[in-house]
């Protein structure tokens, strides 16, 4: 007899191993997670979970990592009613885990050509995953380049994992900050300007573009003005979310359901909404 398939709208019970700050105050936290109970579902690079606070409310938060151990990592931002909620939560607590849903990003396409991450702030988290996969299978890829911007040296996520991207010799790693502090060294200025002098090959590149919405639109001019084709060009959306598989149209955005023909897009099939004010 076969199993039946797990009810989508169930959230099953997961235990917070750990809690880790990621920026001085807490404001963005990450958690490893473990089934209390049967196996992780494992998802892939670009897809997301709904995080339920029981009595709270429930959120689409993208993974962040898998850990090695079969756990599961989602680094959270603390913006408003819900993630301000799940922010006081400590190692020990139960939270609730449906998915994972939606797409994911093009780590099989893009073997054999150059590998473009760009990130603005929380979005190198849904990258993570990304960087951690074409690590892991290093042989497959040409060059591999990340280019991260965040608005000031102290927003700067996963600093010592980017210390370790940055000593390796088949990564290249340039990270920018809007407003430099004294202590800043490295480049200032927008993401979209280490965009125009990166060494990569415009053709031969498949980019994936994470972070709001206004610096996804100028990456993605930035990388058109370079050469790079709209449909090598992804990138991550977001939009209120409820149920995460097409059923209540929260998440509508033109003709799609962000949660399930999305989150990640090639660009030409979003081009002829991005332009579209407040869609
Ligand atoms: C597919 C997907 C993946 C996501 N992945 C992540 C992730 O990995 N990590 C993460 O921290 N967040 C992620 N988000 C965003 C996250 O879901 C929202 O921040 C969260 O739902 C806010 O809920 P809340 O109840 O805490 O805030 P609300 O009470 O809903 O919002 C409070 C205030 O914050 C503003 N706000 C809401 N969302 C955002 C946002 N994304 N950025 C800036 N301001 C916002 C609202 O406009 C409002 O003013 C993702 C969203 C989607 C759709
Ligand atoms: S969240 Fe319900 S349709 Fe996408």
């Amino acid at each position: 007899m076969s199993a039946r398939p797990r009810d989508p709208m169930l959230p099953r019970s997961y235990r917070i191993e750990s809690v880790e700050s990621e920026l001085p105050g807490g404001e963005v936290f990450s958690w490893t997670l473990r089934p209390r109970g049967g196996e992780l579902e494992v998802g892939q690079p670009g897809q997301f979970n709904m995080l339920y606070q029981l009595g709270i409310g429930e959120v689409p938060i993208s993974i962040s990592a898998l850990g090695e151990d079969g756990t599961l990592i989602h680094t959270i931002r603390d913006v408003g009613g819900v993630t301000r909620n799940m922010a006081a939560l400590s190692a020990g607590e139960e939270i609730g885990v449906r998915g994972p849903f939606g797409t994911a990003w093009p780590v099989a396409a893009a073997e054999g050509h150059d590998v473009l991450l760009v990130a603005g702030g929380i979005g190198l988290a849904p990258l993570r995953p990304v960087i951690h996969h074409v690590l892991a299978n290093r042989e497959r890829y040409r060059r591999i380049f990340l280019l991260y911007g965040t608005r000031q040296p102290a927003d700067i996520l996963f600093r010592k994992e980017l210390e370790r991207w940055r000593g390796r010799f088949d990564i290249d790693v340039a990270v920018t900050v809007d407003r430099a502090d004294a202590s800043w060294r490295g480049d200032v200025g927008v993401v979209t300007r280490l965009i125009e002098r990166g060494g990569f090959d415009p053709r031969n590149s498949i980019a994936m573009v994470c972070g709001p919405e206004v610096m996804m639109r100028f990456a993605v001019m930035s990388l058109e003005r370079r050469g790079v084709p709209a449909r090598q060009i992804y990138l991550s959306m977001e939009r209120n979310m409820q149920c995460a598989v097409g059923y209540c149209g929260h998440c509508q955005y033109g003709g799609h359901f962000i949660c399930k023909d999305g989150p990640v897009f090639p660009y030409d099939r979003l081009e002829p909404l991005f332009d579209v004010r407040e869609l």
